[in-house]
């Protein structure tokens, strides 16, 4: 496995690709993204095929309070870990590889897409995100990308960037990863205690309380949204979460439904337990 930190060095490495399989990670890996790893080795098996995973903490999409001087690097594990898992090029840039200048050049999605959900309660994220990804794609000019489902409104975001952008990239999205009782794997889990460790599965509990709802809403065609969010948010508040959002959306745009709907749907949730934000998400 190569790992390179220049963009020129990741384009020598990837020269004599005739396929490319793309996993753009923030590091501090966890199985969840190895299975991203492995979805796209599994594409990229073509002989002359190549996986890259890139391995960048991207200042864009961090507000000033959040956590980007503590996020967790560990490149030496997450290395190992990759080459445990068909990655063949590891592209770990460092800011001034990847923004030698202040980058002032932006994507801005619309805000129909971005403003809402985590893009409510993280002003410009999607922004950060959505520059970051498509700078990515034009270092690696991948064939194909993985991403996770964990994050929905990236993925959903992502994609429709790829179709208006006219990339030629298939975007594969893929299945969260969660522990023995259910809580979604993400970086973050890392900041909590043993004891919020198993709070936090309550988040997905109440996801799936409110798909139980939702479900039986449609069945007697009484659907009532706003009370299914209302009843979740006071479910985490009671157990002392601080929810931003539990809500129903459809899975395409996530758009807002008002009663009983055929459309596909999925339910998402955001929340800090102490001092951690988690999010999740279940399509129905
Ligand atoms: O999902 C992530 O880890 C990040 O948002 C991404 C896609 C690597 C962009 O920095």
């Amino acid at each position: 496995m190569h790992i390179v930190h220049t963009i020129a060095d990741l384009r020598r490495a990837l020269k004599p690709a005739t396929l490319r399989a793309f996993v753009a990670t923030m590091g501090n890996l966890h199985q969840g993204h190895l299975d991203l790893m492995q979805i796209a080795r599994a594409k990229a098996s073509q002989p002359g095929a190549m996986t890259v995973a890139s391995i960048f903490v991207n200042r864009l999409q961090f507000a000033p309070h959040e956590d980007f001087d503590a996020y967790p690097r560990t490149l030496e594990r997450d290395c190992e870990l990759l080459a445990a898992n068909g990655c063949d090029v590891v592209f770990a840039p460092s800011e001034k590889d990847l923004y030698p200048e202040p980058q002032v050049f932006k994507v801005h999605p619309p805000a129909a897409m971005a403003d809402i959900l985590e893009g409510e309660f993280r002003p410009g994220f999607f922004v950060g995100v959505s520059t970051v990804v498509h700078k990515l794609f034009n270092c690696v000019q991948p064939d194909i990308t993985v991403f996770g489902k964990k994050d929905y409104q990236q993925v959903m975001i992502i994609r429709r960037m790829i179709d208006q952008m006219a990339l030629p990239i298939e975007l594969i999205g893929a299945e969260t990863r969660r522990a023995e009782n259910g809580l979604a794997l993400s970086s973050r889990n890392g900041y909590l205690s043993a004891e919020e460790r198993t709070e936090a599965v309550q988040l997905s509990l109440a996801l799936k309380a409110m798909i139980a709802a939702v479900k039986a809403g449609n069945a007697s065609g009484q659907l009532d949204v706003a009370a299914i969010e209302a009843q979740a948010m006071q479910t985490l508040t009671a157990r002392g979460w601080q929810p931003d959002y539990m809500t129903v959306r459809r899975q395409y745009d996530l758009s807002l439904i008002t009663g009983v709907c055929d459309e596909p749907l999925v339910v998402l949730g955001a929340a800090r337990l102490g001092k951690t934000r988690l999010i999740d998400n279940l399509e129905i």
